[in-house]
């Protein structure tokens, strides 16, 4: 840092320390950061607190707690299914907007950004897509034109109500895929090549001049052997690299942060000067699905505490190392929560041989969990020198 911005930081951070000290004390009583909601917490940090919503428990009226939290607690939201293709588009050429126009709806009468998931992906893709690249009856040519037409379209329809978009999703290799060294995978890589990538973020950047567009991934939160052949971040980093030197929109790196307490995941240093490189190459972070699942083993089921308290209490650690290493760079924009209660998490449904759960910050009866008070704890205690406030991000050109 120059002295220059040192100075500018310490005035941030004489300002911040200002507007904290008058800080509201609400009707009397003196002001209790511990009584907060997470998103306003974050609001001094200048950084947004998300979750995946399951819009079905969303419009339930014997869930009502749900509907409360997701509304209250959150700055920013995410369809966690409602924007896929399959969602959208279930029969070619007619799109069924509905329900994620009703989530778009609940997040403007909540004051909430909206995270846009997913523009390309080669999961949860209509029938009439896959099917009609197998039986041949669509070429090479026809499928471009549909990716091109349907990210245009989808962008052109929530144009202006969409904070972030995640433009593709998962277009990377994992060590265990074969052939084990990197490359891109999936539907959109072997029908089209990986020109498909610029090409999509070129799409959305017509349809809408001012949404930041990202990409989005797994397993890049922090750098491994920085050989791209089998170290997944230094791979997407290059990808990035090599998109904004040839002039592509993108605005972003969203990392996943999907872990478990069964790996060694990651340390906060390690985890920080992963997004301070992306922000390097003039990109905003955010961390967009993240969530801490554990093994749910015959004791964990039967209620054993000696088993379930170390999962919690490793759940929370793992959650507290994602949000302080966002919080220590300041063009992490975003925070966001793959679900936040345990009655409806994805994981249960998806990781169940062998069987696992607990991934979220409340449990099943909406109690918070030790990993939802060091969230906030996190926020209280943080800020300035090392916590500044956070970047905007420009959308490049
Ligand atoms: C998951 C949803 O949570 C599930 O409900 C659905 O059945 C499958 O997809 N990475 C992503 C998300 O980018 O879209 C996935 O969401 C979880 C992994």
């Amino acid at each position: 840092m120059t002295l220059r911005r040192w100075i500018a930081a310490g005035a941030v951070a004489v300002a911040t320390v200002a507007a904290l000290n008058v800080a509201p004390a609400a009707a009397g009583r003196p002001y209790d950061p511990t009584r907060q909601s997470l998103r306003d917490l974050a609001q001094r940090h200048g950084l947004h607190i998300g979750t995946a919503v399951d819009t079905k428990a969303l419009a339930d009226p014997a869930d009502p707690r749900y509907r409360e939290l997701a509304g209250s607690e959150f700055s920013t939201v995410t369809a966690e299914n409602e924007m896929k293709w399959e969602s959208l588009e279930p029969t070619r050429g007619s799109y069924d907007w509905g329900p994620a126009d009703q989530l778009v709806a609940f997040a403007a009468a909540h004051h909430q950004r909206v995270r846009g998931h997913v523009l390309v992906w080669h999961n949860q893709l209509p029938t009439w897509l896959t099917d009609g690249v197998v039986d041949g009856s669509i070429g090479t040519a026809e499928l471009r034109a549909i990716l091109r037409d349907h990210v245009t379209a989808v962008v052109t329809h929530f144009r202006g109500r969409i904070w972030q978009w995640d433009v593709v999703n998962e277009a990377v290799s994992d060590p265990w895929d074969t052939p084990a060294t990197l490359h891109y995978k999936g539907f959109w890589a072997e029908h089209l090549g990986p020109g498909y990538i610029a090409d999509a973020f070129r799409w959305a950047r017509a349809a809408d001049p001012k949404a930041l567009l990202f990409y989005n991934d797994y397993n890049i939160e922090a750098f491994g052997s920085g050989d791209p052949a089998n170290d997944k971040t230094q791979f997407v980093y290059e990808m990035a690299r090599d998109l904004r030197a040839r002039g592509v929109p993108i605005d972003g790196i969203g990392s996943q942060g999907h872990l478990g307490t069964q790996y060694v995941n990651y340390d906060t240093f390690g985890v920080s000067a992963a997004l301070k490189r992306f922000a390097g190459l003039g990109l905003a972070t955010a961390f967009t699905e993240v969530d801490v699942r554990s093994q749910l083993t015959e004791g964990v089921r039967a209620g054993d505490s000696a088993e379930i308290n170390p999962r919690l209490q490793a759940s929370a650690a793992n959650f507290g190392v994602l949000l302080r290493a966002c919080l220590s760079s300041p063009h992490c924009l975003s925070f966001t929560l793959w679900g936040f209660t345990d009655r409806h998490s994805w994981v249960p449904g998806w990781f169940s041989d062998p069987p696992e759960g607990l991934a979220t910050v409340y449990d099943e009866n909406y109690r918070p969990k030790l990993a939802y008070q060091e969230l906030k704890a996190e926020l209280i205690y943080s800020g300035p020198p090392f916590v500044l406030p956070r970047v905007p991000q420009r959308p490049h050109r």
